[in-house]
């Protein structure tokens, strides 16, 4: 199935957003989350991953396996290694050890006895996998448009003037083209974090990575954001998701990963926060839900 990204401006646009009244038509390829399966195309593939730091081992053998249009869901208790195991995906963190494919190339160190056919570079891995950011990592003499069209111009190598009529498209995918001009300092901290997400967007990505979206909000602002996070998930993006947000993660999470001291501890599909059975997931289930 086929889901026009549109949506996403339909759910969130303001109608200052549009004045043309015209619909945005490029489309997005992927199941849509109704059909994501576990037997679809896998996009990330970790084996084995461990990553110390300094004489600290913080990852221990870590796997997951993402497929396309699906939403994979982390959480686990602080210092349990979520974010440093989603920084190896774009290798923002490398690891000592293990594998990091992504569309069946490697990125990683690979597994003793594998063979490897295609291995790529951070630059390469990085036009695949788009990242959202705690503290959103706007530059702040940067408006939200010129935000966006330098991530274009510096990844993509877009002219001027294509990059910022792409960036214009995905601030009105987020709800946001009327603030295209204002600067991150003038915008509150959920639009701020709507105009990374758009940012990762406008690349094109097929992977998503949100390491947790909305812990720097104020609470009331934490909506916004997960709006917008929620009609990204329905138009069939490819989505890894670190969050305390466990209703959220609940509700989006097609495939749902607890880590504890730098292992997946447990991992289940649907229903998992009903079904799962360790003990130390479930204490860690009742402490926060
Ligand atoms: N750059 C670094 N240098 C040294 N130690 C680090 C570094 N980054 C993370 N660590 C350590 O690695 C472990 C895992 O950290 P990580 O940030 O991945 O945890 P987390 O599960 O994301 O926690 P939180 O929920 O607080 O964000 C922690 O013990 C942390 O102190
Ligand atoms: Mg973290």
């Amino acid at each position: 199935m086929k889901v026009h990204h549109a949506d996403i401006t339909t759910a969130m646009r303001t109608p200052a957003d549009s004045p043309s009244g015209q619909e945005p038509s490029s489309e997005v390829n992927g199941a849509s989350s109704g059909d994501a399966g576990r037997e679809s195309r896998l996009v990330v593939e970790l084996k084995g991953i461990r990553k110390s730091f300094g004489s600290v081992e913080v990852l221990h053998g870590v796997d997951l396996e993402v497929h396309a249009g699906e939403h994979v869901v982390i959480f686990g208790p602080s210092g349990s290694g979520k974010s440093t195991l989603l920084r190896t995906i774009n290798l923002l963190e490398e690891p000592n050890a293990g594998s990091v494919r992504v569309l069946g190339v490697e990125y990683g160190p690979g597994v003793p006895g594998e063979r490897v056919e295609k291995r790529g570079g951070p630059l390469q891995l990085r036009r695949h996998v788009g990242m959202v950011f705690q503290q959103f990592n706007l530059f702040p003499h940067l408006s939200a448009l010129h935000n966006i069209a330098l991530a274009l111009r510096s990844v993509r190598g877009l002219g001027r003037r294509a990059a910022e009529e792409k960036a214009a498209h995905s601030l009105r995918q987020v709800g946001l083209l009327r603030f295209a001009a204002h600067y991150p300092g003038e915008l509150s901290g959920g639009q701020q974090q709507r105009v990374a997400i758009a940012r990762a967007l406008s690349l094109d990505p097929e992977v998503m990575l949100f390491d947790e979206p909305t812990s720097a909000l104020d609470p009331e602002l934490v909506g916004e954001v997960l709006a917008v996070m929620r009609v990204l998930a329905e138009s069939g993006m490819t989505m890894v998701i670190v969050t305390h947000e466990l209703n959220f993660a609940r509700e989006i999470g097609d495939f749902n990963v607890f880590m504890d001291e730098g292992l997946v501890v447990e991992s289940g599909p649907r229903g998992f926060f009903e079904s799962c059975s360790n003990a130390r997931t479930r204490q860690f289930m009742e402490a926060v839900l």
